[in-house]
């Protein structure tokens, strides 16, 4: 195939990715979008193949039925609360890929010299030094949240400073490739440098922070590949690496706002390594338990109900049982919708796909914006494993870790309950007033355990 009906194809790829992204970004058409992306991807991978100068020989289609193998039995075994972990590990090999092909076109084209030219010894350089610290940062972020290397932020004396001393000798070896330095060690040094940057980089940061580390080293790997495109002359990879690139910075930048940190604090600030609650008020005040059957009550009598889900919810694996309740309730002419906060749970979207799992309808998925003007006409809200989504300090204690960060305004409906198994705090270490607010009742036990019980009772009622 010529290279002119090839770039006609990757153009079909290209737009093929801009529309999965399109779709990717609402819940009821992301299954179609990740077709649509399958199916570039698919274009992309065969018009390769068949290119004029392509040598296929026994390895890549030996190379190719390994890993798609790995990858489809991964996909398919993979527990929905481990996604970021596979996430990372995908990520972490794409970043591996393009500082693998770096390293062999500087192999292949050192022997000859003078074609070393600027513009590809500089990608050489960007793709061998963001590949490997993604590669390397990913499989450190996968052994943290697979639970194989502790959780918690790794923190030494003089860390930041030892982080500065290796980039600048990796940026300096950088540096020589760009302005013609032919030796291989060079670029084998700068990746083994890049690869202990990445661990280190990453070592300091909390488990839980993970998600958004994982979506800052997806735009690192974007980089990385769109710099091999320019090495191997790829339009697709060029276009394709820096759609990655924008769309991981945008997803890194969202999550923060979010979470009302910035960046630089969820990189450096070594998040639960300390006691985060410092300088926020104490919580006093009365906890008022109830029984499942007085929510059962509470519930069958109101006119409208939200369902606030939360971390808990998804350790409990409490979906389904919440959606046999919803249906219940529905019987007896409930309205019934679930309130959904942006950093819910532990990855993005990842409320979305519990419920989706649970055949929840999309249009009674309400995001954050949509639904804080019905809580004062909202009955009861069920706050289900979830904590720091709904911590009212967020908005009134300037001390508080949270301050700023927009909650869902639940202490403003005539009721709420929390299901959670005890008074212990969320991922952001801090008590909630919420527990103690008037208005608020608490049905402590497991999500899934307490949700069945409401199920029982509300039919029986
Ligand atoms: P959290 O504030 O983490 O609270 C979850 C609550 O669930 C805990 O207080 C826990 O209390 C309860 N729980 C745990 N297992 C349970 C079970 N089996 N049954 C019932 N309850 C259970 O959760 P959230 O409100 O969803 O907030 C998410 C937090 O994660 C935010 O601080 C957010 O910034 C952070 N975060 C989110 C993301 C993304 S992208 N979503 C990424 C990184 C960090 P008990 O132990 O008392 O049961």
């Amino acid at each position: 195939m010529s290279n002119t009906t090839t770039n006609l194809f990757y153009l079909v790829t290209i737009i093929c990715f801009i529309l999965a992204l399109r779709d990717l970004s609402k819940p009821a058409k992301a299954r179609r979008g990740n077709w649509i992306g399958a199916f570039g991807m698919a274009v992309a991978i065969v018009v390769t193949l068949l290119h004029k100068d392509m040598h296929i020989g026994w390895r890549i289609p030996v190379g190719a039925a390994i890993g798609a193998a790995l990858g489809a039995v991964g996909a398919r075994r993979v527990k929905m609360t481990a996604m970021p972990q596979m996430v990372a590990l995908f990520n972490g090999v794409g970043g591996g890929a393009a500082a693998l092909v770096s390293l062999a076109e500087f192999h292949n084209l050192t022997p000859l010299p003078g074609h070393l030219h600027g513009d590809v010894s500089v990608s050489i350089a960007l793709s061998a030094l963001i590949g490997s610290v993604s590669f390397a940062g990913s499989m450190i972020a996968f052994a943290k949240l697979q639970e194989l290397i502790g959780g918690r932020p790794i923190t030494y004396p003089g860390q930041q400073f030892g982080n500065l001393i290796l980039a600048a000798a990796i940026i300096a070896a950088g540096v020589a490739i760009t302005v013609g330095a032919e030796q291989q060690w060079i670029v084998v040094a700068l990746i083994v440098g890049a690869l202990i940057f990445g661990v280190l980089f990453v070592l300091p940061i909390g488990g839980a922070d993970m998600p958004v580390v994982i979506s800052l080293l997806n735009a690192f790997t974007g980089l990385a590949a769109s710099a091999t495109g320019f090495e191997l002359d790829s339009n697709v990879l060029i276009v394709s690496g820096a759609i990655v690139g924008a769309s991981g910075t945008l997803l890194t930048l969202m999550m923060g706002k979010a979470m009302n940190r910035s960046i630089g604090n969820v990189l450096f600030g070594a998040f639960g390594s300390v006691q985060a609650s410092g300088g926020a008020a104490a919580v006093e005040g009365t906890v008022r338990s109830v029984t499942a059957e007085d929510v059962s009550i509470m519930l069958s009598y109101a006119s409208k109900v939200v369902v606030v889900p939360g971390y808990g919810l998804a350790v409990a694996q409490a979906q389904h049982a919440v959606r046999e309740l919803a249906d219940e309730l529905e019987k007896k002419g409930v309205d019934v919708e679930y309130a959904i906060h942006p950093v819910a749970g532990r990855m993005p979207g990842h409320m979305n796909v519990l419920l989706a799992e649970a055949n929840v309808p999309y249009p009674a998925l309400k995001e954050m914006d949509e639904i804080n003007p019905e809580f004062p006409q909202t009955d009861v809200v069920l706050v289900i494993g979830a904590n720091d989504v709904v911590n009212p300090a967020a908005r009134s204690d300037p001390g508080s870790p949270i301050y700023g960060m927009p909650i869902l305004n639940v202490d403003q409906a005539h009721q709420v309950v929390v299901m959670k198994r005890s008074m212990a705090t969320g991922f952001a270490g801090i008590d909630n007033p919420l527990f103690v607010d008037p208005k608020t009742a608490m049905l402590f036990g497991d999500a899934k355990d307490s949700v069945l019980k409401l199920v029982t009772g509300v039919k029986a009622l």
